[in-house]
């Protein structure tokens, strides 16, 4: 995954196309570059390091020219370097390339370049588009980005510029996003919207297999066939501020103390006034429909699969459906059996993780139907499935997820309120209540934030601990996952979660006098026999931080430390124990000094296999 951008226009290129870069870095962050075009020569620039090493580099001498291109890496064929860095361009410096995806086909297509006598600078799968282009050149641009095309397999959104044609860019995609703000006397290329928002509202989504040819005056898009498309704009409704930190220091708090306005977003369209069903306009299901389906399966990436794992018990409970949860890369290999009886539901923030985007083509093409829950408008899952529910999360910036969590969370709940409501599997008054005290969750997500403290103060006493562990069991465990999934992810601690009834099964000879253990202890059903499982790990000495509800006044007997959160319905508590464990995640990555926003080796958005 990469960011790319491009500019064409009267104004100069570079700074847009560096600013562009910097609203990009989430989507990788190990080398940048820019290509300008300055009087009929591509004039070139790339590091490898942060976007910030880029502008150290060009400082004082910042290419000229009003038409350039973009780009900010994630290394995937070829390590972090100088020359791996992107643009790309052939040998004789006529065309310069940017890309986002794996050309999967490029070694078979290098091999036969250099028999043809190209000199290859890289190691990555990009370079070989730049000379293709060259080798395919005859005269027209289009012409020979459209043979390119041909030849090529992957994945890829590609944008092009030649010092043969300098009033125009050209751009495709492939199960990769790409878009374009449209400007006055100039426009704007970009992979996702944060890159353009501050320059433009107004966009056209490519789709795949479409072709851009970009001027500062016109845009002209066809299909693979050539014929025109007609586009509509694409107002983006959210404001340039959002997709900045808004004062606080990382975009990850500022994403946390953003759930009451996400979840409330998410939720209060979607419940009717008297409290007794929900409204999901999006869908147009009824009982025969839901009828139809054996199964559900839920697919979907880290984060959001964990939200899937939660949407599993909501929905089994509520509307007594079997739902089965996997992990997207892994579902797709194991032979799943579906047909037109199934339900495939994926989830996914961006909307372009491409093992969630290839478990949905395959289950539809096995003929299930599928429904997506995103936060992305017009993203690639988005635009797959059958149907949509969208989150209405707003941009998510910081790598690791929350926001985006808490909304998957409270949309599976809707989902499922939905479904039961359709199947009358849920009496009137279960759904007065249940709805009721969803409207209260954005005000007590709220709450569980006002005072960081002793969350900050844990943070600080263990935060150099190298083990973590997490348990719970039932709802809690699939939040304990999720918690231990923030902690790794960006503090770098070693954290495990597990279902507190098998940590006797082998973990608990881990559990040792000083380990921290953090111990969910919401669920009514299961709540003595957590009790005890902590007090097995307290006979071993470990140091428990245990988090309840408000009401429970027996947990702080059993533990060393209690966190609690306003009292809910145990089905709606997921919201609000997930909230200590994102803030404990995220002071103890302040303790260690780490880069919360960009952690090591991870990216926003994961558009490889
Ligand atoms: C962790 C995190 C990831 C994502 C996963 C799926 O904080 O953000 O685990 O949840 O990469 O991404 P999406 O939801 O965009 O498909």
């Amino acid at each position: 995954m990469c960011g790319i951008v491009g500019y064409v226009g009267s104004k100069q290129a570079e700074p847009f196309l560096i600013d562009g870069l910097t609203k990009l870095e989430y989507r990788g962050y190990d080398s940048a570059g820019i290509a300008v075009i300055d009087n009929d020569k591509i004039d070139l620039e790339k590091c490898v390091g942060r976007l910030d090493a880029l502008k150290a580099k060009i400082k004082g001498h910042e290419p000229k020219g009003v038409i350039g291109i973009g780009h900010t890496r994630w290394a995937t064929h070829g390590g972090p370097s100088d020359v791996n860095a992107h643009p790309h361009l052939d040998c004789k410096g006529d065309f310069a390339v940017v890309h986002n995806g794996i050309i999967e086909n490029y070694m078979q297509l290098k091999e036969k370049l250099i028999e043809k006598g190209h000199k290859f600078l890289s190691e990555t799968d990009t370079e070989v588009v730049a000379h293709l282009l060259e080798e395919l050149y005859d005269g027209d641009f289009e012409t020979a980005v459209r043979e390119v095309l041909k030849r090529i397999e992957g994945s890829y959104s590609l944008l092009f510029m030649s010092r043969r044609d300098p009033d125009k860019l050209i751009c495709t995609k492939k199960d990769n996003p790409l878009i374009i703000g449209l400007g006055d006397g100039e426009n704007f290329i970009a992979s996702d919207i944060p890159a353009i928002i501050g320059y433009t509202r107004r966009n056209y989504i490519i789709n795949d297999g479409e072709i851009a040819v970009v001027k500062k005056d016109s845009i002209w898009i066809t299909n693979q066939d050539g014929l025109p498309v007609t586009k509509k704009v694409f107002e983006v409704n959210w404001n340039a501020e959002a997709a900045e930190k808004g004062g606080y220091e990382h975009f990850m708090l500022k994403e946390i103390h953003e759930q009451p306005k996400a979840v409330r977003d998410t939720v209060m369209p979607r419940i009717a006034k008297d409290n007794l069903s929900v409204i999901l306009n999006e869908l147009k299901w009824n009982k025969e429909y839901l009828d139809s389906f054996h199964k559900i399966f839920i697919v979907a990436c880290g984060t959001a699969y964990h939200a899937g794992l939660v949407g599993k018990y909501y929905i089994e409970k509520l509307a007594r459906i079997p739902v089965e949860v996997d992990i997207a890369s892994e579902f797709r290999y194991r032979s799943p059996i579906i047909d037109e009886h199934t339900l495939v539901i994926v989830i996914s923030q961006s909307g372009e993780t491409i093992d969630t985007l290839a478990a949905l083509k395959e289950t539809k093409r096995l003929g299930a139907k599928t429904l997506a829950i995103t936060n992305v408008v017009g993203s690639s899952i988005a635009r797959d499935a059958d149907e949509v529910i969208y989150t209405w999360a707003g941009p998510e910036i910081a790598v690791a997820s929350t926001k985006a969590y808490t909304t998957q969370l409270v949309t599976v709940f809707l989902l499922a309120m939905y479904m039961a409501g359709i199947k009358k599997c849920i009496s009137p008054e279960r759904t007065k209540q249940l709805l009721t005290q969803l409207r209260k969750l954005p005000d007590q997500i709220d709450r569980t934030l006002e005072d960081p403290e002793p969350i900050k103060t844990f943070a600080k006493k263990y935060g150099f601990n190298e083990d973590v562990f997490f348990i719970g069991r039932s709802l809690d465990y699939d939040v304990a996952l999720e918690g231990a999934l923030k902690l790794k992810e960006i503090s770098y601690i070693h954290a495990e979660a597990y279902a507190a009834g098998e940590l006797k099964h082998g973990t608990l000879a881990l559990i040792i006098e000083g380990v921290p253990v953090i111990a969910l202890a919401t669920q009514k059903s299961v709540y003595e026999k957590t009790i005890s499982n902590i007090k097995e790990i307290k006979a071993r000495d470990a140091i428990v931080i245990g988090i309840t509800s408000e009401s429970n006044d027996t947990l702080v007997k059993c533990v060393d430390h209690v966190i609690k959160v306003p009292n809910t319905d145990e089905l709606l508590i997921p919201l609000l124990t997930v909230v200590p464990l994102q803030l404990l995640a995220y002071y103890a990555a302040i303790t260690r000094g780490c880069d919360v926003d960009k952690p090591r080796n991870l990216a926003k958005s994961v558009t490889v296999e």
